[in-house]
């Protein structure tokens, strides 16, 4: 059986360039949206959220709706191998590992860390699942670019692998944010527009790592000629790169008229210690989200996004549309299992930890 669906795009996307022919099911569509009661919102302003964290389980989070469409690629390609990069807690590079296990293609990472020897990179968070699925790891040095570093790194051990087993691969750019992965939030898109977007909400908000997000639900925004504002969080580099890779994806998809500035609002200043790092505050932060509302935060990508909006809402309230905000939650739950936030749960929960007592077989 193939595994390739023909792909259907949106009456409103059809005029693109490069509409993808296939993809493949990979995740849950129709994740709930559900009210949120964000804790420090300001009153005048109703907060719901977009449970993409829900769009499966090791295959979770935004990622998987771009994989559809990129490992549909590398499957009509007749690819054997799939080669990605990304930090070494990255939810992409996982999930682009246990996607290629489904569809039976070999995984190939090349993760940046500065781990001086092999034996030192662990298997904490989303590196336990890359290794249990047996995925092929590269080290190499944390400071690597994209463009300057990895992309040819990864065409070398494209190159070798074609030596070696005659089989091709297939690149996967970083953060699966390309003209092809774009399809995945034009995907989302028409979701949101069926549970009720045009009517229910004035803003969008979600957090921003490499622009493909932001990139499929600002083009799909403005395709529609919806009202609704698009707010990019950004946990990573600053406004000027996201601009350029927008601007760049518009003019891939023959949308050249059109300019990033004028479809989607940048927010800065929300980053905190750095890609990857937490402050203090963002932990206590996610803790007390989680505590009061149940719904988990990740460090690197929703938890600095859900505290940005709070602050926003407070010190920008003028830069939303209206008062009905939507948040997506775009995943990243094994981020919270790679340590960070252990001293922190331990530290606050101490005294909710008990011995129960043998002396009468009763709580303390
Ligand atoms: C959990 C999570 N949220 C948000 C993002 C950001 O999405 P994008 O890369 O499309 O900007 C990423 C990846 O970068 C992610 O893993």
């Amino acid at each position: 059986m193939s595994k390739l669906l023909p792909y259907v795009c949106p009456k409103w996307a059809q005029n693109l360039k490069h509409i993808p022919k296939y993809r493949v099911q990979l995740a849950n569509p129709d994740t709930p949206i559900h009210r949120w009661c964000l804790p420090g919102i300001p009153s005048k302003f109703e907060v719901s959220i977009k449970r993409d964290d829900m769009t499966g389980s090791t295959l979770s989070g935004n990622k998987v709706r771009k994989l559809e469409f990129l490992m549909a690629d590398a499957v009509a390609r007749k690819c054997g191998h799939v080669i990605t990069c990304g930090g070494v807690q990255s939810n992409h590079c996982r999930a682009t590992v246990v996607a290629a296990r489904q569809l039976q293609l070999q995984p190939h990472l090349l993760l940046r860390t500065d781990v001086q020897n092999q034996s030192e990179i662990g298997s904490e968070g989303n590196l336990l699942l890359d290794r249990l699925c047996g995925a092929n790891i590269h080290i190499v040095p944390k400071k690597s670019r994209y463009e300057t570093e990895l992309k040819p790194r990864m065409e070398k051990l494209a190159k070798k692998l074609k030596e070696e087993t005659g089989e091709e691969s297939y690149l996967v750019p970083v953060g699966g944010s390309n003209s092809v992965g774009l399809f995945g939030y034009i995907t989302v898109f028409q979701e949101l527009i069926s549970q009720g977007l045009f009517e229910q909400f004035d803003d969008i908000v979600f957090a921003c790592g490499s622009g493909g997000t932001a990139a499929g639900l600002a083009i799909s925004n403005h395709l529609t000629g919806s009202h609704v504002r698009c707010h990019a969080i950004i946990v990573c580099d600053d406004k000027a790169y996201f601009t350029d890779h927008v601007d760049q994806t518009l003019v891939r998809v023959g949308l050249d008229n059109v300019h990033c500035q004028d479809i989607l609002d940048i927010i800065e200043g929300h980053k905190g210690r750095g890609y990857g790092l937490s402050t203090q505050g963002e932990l206590e932060f996610i803790t007390n989200v989680s505590r009061s509302t149940g719904i988990m935060l990740d460090p690197v990508y929703s938890g600095k996004a859900a505290m940005g909006l709070v602050e926003e809402l407070h010190n920008n309230p003028q830069r939303f549309q209206g008062n009905r905000i939507l948040f997506l939650h775009t995943g990243g739950i094994f981020g919270m299992f790679d340590g960070t936030l252990g001293s922190i749960v331990t530290a606050e929960t101490q005294n909710l930890i008990h011995m129960w007592s043998n002396k009468d077989d009763s709580p303390e």
